[in-house]
Formats: C-alpha cells, structure tokens, sequence
C-alpha cells in the first residue's frame, strides 16, 4: 500500500519536474561560467513552490520563511535520501553546499504566508488544538510557528504535513526520541484520526 501511494505522489509531480528541467536547462545555458545569482536559482522553485515561496496547491510545502538552518537541513537530507521525497532528492542533488545556502537565506528573508486551504475540515479543529498542546506544542512552539530546528506547522500545507506523519509512522523518515515517543502515545491514545485532528488544527493557525 504504501508503495502504491508513493506512486501516486510521483506520477502526480512527475509532470511539474518536466517542466522544471526545461526552466534549470536554459538558465544555465544563459550562464554557465559564473554562479547564477540566487534569484534565478531560487525561479527554477517558483514552478511548485509559487512565486514567493508558497507551495502551490495543498501538496507542496510552503518554503518562504523557514529558518535557513532547517531549509539547508531538509535540503541535505534529501540529497543523501535520508528523508525520503517524491521529487526533491533529485532536484536538491543539483546545488552544492554553497548554493544551498544562498538559497535558504533568500527563502528565510521572504515572509511565510498563509494562504486558505479548501480541504480544512474546521470541524475538527479545535479538538486537534487540545491535542497538539498534549503532544505536540512542547517542540513545535507557539501554535506550530516556530521551534528549534523543527520547521514551520502553523499554516504549513495540509496534504504535505499528512504525507510528512506518513513518512515519520512508518520509519521512513527519522525521529528523535522524544518525538517518537510522543506519536507513539497519541497513536495508542486516538490513533490516525489524532493526527489527523491536529493537522487540521495546525494547517488551520493563521
Ligand atoms: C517539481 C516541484 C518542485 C520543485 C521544482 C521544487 N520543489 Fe521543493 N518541494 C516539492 C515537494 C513536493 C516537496 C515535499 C517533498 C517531496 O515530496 O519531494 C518539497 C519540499 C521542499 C522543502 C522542504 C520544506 C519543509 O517544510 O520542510 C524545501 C526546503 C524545498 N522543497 C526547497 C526547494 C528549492 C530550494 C527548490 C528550487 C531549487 C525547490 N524546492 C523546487 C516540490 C518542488
Ligand atoms: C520532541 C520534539 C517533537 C515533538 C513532541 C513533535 N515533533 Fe514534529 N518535529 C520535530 C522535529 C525535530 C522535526 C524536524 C525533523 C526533521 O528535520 O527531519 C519535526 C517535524 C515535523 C513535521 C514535518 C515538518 C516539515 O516541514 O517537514 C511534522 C508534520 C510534524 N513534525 C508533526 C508533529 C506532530 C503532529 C506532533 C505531535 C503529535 C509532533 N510533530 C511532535 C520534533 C517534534
């Protein structure tokens, strides 16, 4: 099943990364010998993740305003496939440390925006609220807004954070200790549908 599923979420980006390619091809064509300036590296990210950082529909993740220690973190480990992903292993294995890092403070330096998402169930919304702040609030700080090294939840897009649990349930992608040990008690707890009350809850924080 879960292979199936991973299937599904390549075949739907597949088209996007085709379109890219084009894009990153005649950019560099146009400057191979120098480093190109980050603004026209960061437009080969503008296809998915929009023109100011925010993903576009509700699958790719926003990336404008993450700390640029987490952006270059989440870059490096899908080089090295650590954390797994349907198209940024291959996209991120294309730019040195250096450029990375260009990259992660270009995107840190634009604002996180928080755009509606259609499929919010708003019903479910406040029972996730309590529950986040059982299992999830003492790492993700302030309502999912910030936290040391763990990304940005509050507004986050819902079916990437939900592929993202996926991906954290089933080992695919590492947890420390202490995280795991909090999912584990909220699976035993109320399972699926509690993670799927917080995520609610957290895509839901303006
Ligand atoms: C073809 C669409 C596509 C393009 C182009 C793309 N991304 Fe992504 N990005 C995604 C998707 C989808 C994810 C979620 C992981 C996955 O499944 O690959 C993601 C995840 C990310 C994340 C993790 C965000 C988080 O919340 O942790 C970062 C950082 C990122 N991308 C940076 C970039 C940068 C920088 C570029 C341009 C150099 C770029 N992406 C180009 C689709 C894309
Ligand atoms: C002990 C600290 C801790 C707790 C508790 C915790 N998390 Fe996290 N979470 C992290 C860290 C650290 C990361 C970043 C992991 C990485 O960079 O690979 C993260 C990342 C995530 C991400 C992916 C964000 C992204 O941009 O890819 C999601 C989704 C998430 N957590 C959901 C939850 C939910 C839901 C809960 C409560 C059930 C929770 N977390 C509880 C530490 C925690």
């Amino acid at each position: 099943m879960r292979f199936s599923e991973r299937g599904q979420r390549r075949l739907t980006l597949a088209a996007l990364t085709v379109g890219v390619a084009a894009v990153t091809a005649s950019a560099l064509a146009e400057d191979s010998m120098a480093d190109p300036a980050v603004e026209i590296m960061a437009g080969s990210c503008t296809f998915c993740h929009g023109p100011n950082g925010v993903g576009v529909g509700e699958a790719v993740p926003t990336i404008s305003g993450l700390h640029a220690d987490q952006f270059a973190y989440m870059m490096r480990t899908y080089q090295d496939e650590t954390n797994p992903s349907t198209v940024m292993g291959r996209i991120a294995r294309g730019y040195t440390e250096d450029q990375i890092e260009q990259l992660a403070l270009y995107f840190e330096s634009l604002p996180f925006e928080r755009p509606p998402q259609p499929s919010i169930d708003m019903t479910l919304v406040a029972e996730g609220k309590v529950l986040a702040a059982e299992y999830c609030e003492s790492c993700h700080e302030n309502e999912g807004r910030d936290g040391e090294g763990v990304g940005i939840l509050a507004g986050q897009k819902l079916v990437y954070m939900r592929y993202a649990t996926e991906d954290f349930l089933e080992g695919h992608r590492e947890m420390e200790r202490r995280q795991a040990r909090k999912f584990r008690e909220l699976m035993d707890a109320h399972g699926m549908e509690g993670f799927e009350k917080i995520l609610h809850y957290y895509a839901s924080v303006k």
